[in-house]
């Protein structure tokens, strides 16, 4: 028997200072339950900041500030260009706006801040209406009325002509 066969590097030979063999760590070991309470903790939070986001954005996009205090009217374009059973969400100054066209070839257009909490709508050609994805509030296309869901009270509507084949969006 060999001397070198003593030494285990696992648990030490005993007779000298070699000791069990270290192994490398990248840093200090987290317990799994603080880990996990961490975890829980920033996904509570992610969850809180996104449910009053929308809040957030209603008290802080100038809701209250009439619609027209700083344009009048857009030019949205051709008239031709743009297709039945479709929709283009624009500003209409700092506020937010949705033009559609719908199954008839008709247009409409609205100030697309919703009237819940003050999400962007966005138009839904498969169910052919306007709807806010915040919390699935439907609105009528052609009149912008609340159909079901929270939003309480209509879409402000605006006024759209057709100008020398342009698309004019204005103050109604
Ligand atoms: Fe709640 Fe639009 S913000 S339904």
């Amino acid at each position: 028997m060999n001397d070198e066969s003593a030494h285990d590097p696992h648990t030490g030979c005993g007779s000298c200072h070699c000791g069990p063999e270290e192994t490398p760590q990248s840093g200090p070991a987290i317990p799994r339950r603080f880990f996990l309470q961490g975890a829980i903790a920033a996904f509570a939070a992610l969850w809180g900041a996104l449910a009053a986001y929308p809040l957030f954005r209603y008290m802080t996009t100038g809701q209250e500030e009439p619609v027209g205090a700083d344009v009048k009217s857009v030019n949205l374009g051709k008239a031709s260009e743009f297709p039945n059973n479709s929709a283009r969400n624009f500003q209409f100054g700092r506020k937010p706006a949705i033009l559609v066209r719908n199954p008839q070839g008709e247009l409409h257009a609205f100030i697309a801040v919703c009237t819940h909490l003050g999400c962007t709508v966005q138009f839904s050609s498969e169910k052919e209406d306007i709807w806010c994805a915040c919390h699935g509030g439907r609105y009528d296309l052609n009149s912008g009325k609340n159909m079901s869901g929270p939003p309480p009270k209509p879409l402000t509507p605006l006024k759209v002509a057709t100008v020398k084949g342009d698309i004019i969006v204005s103050v109604a």
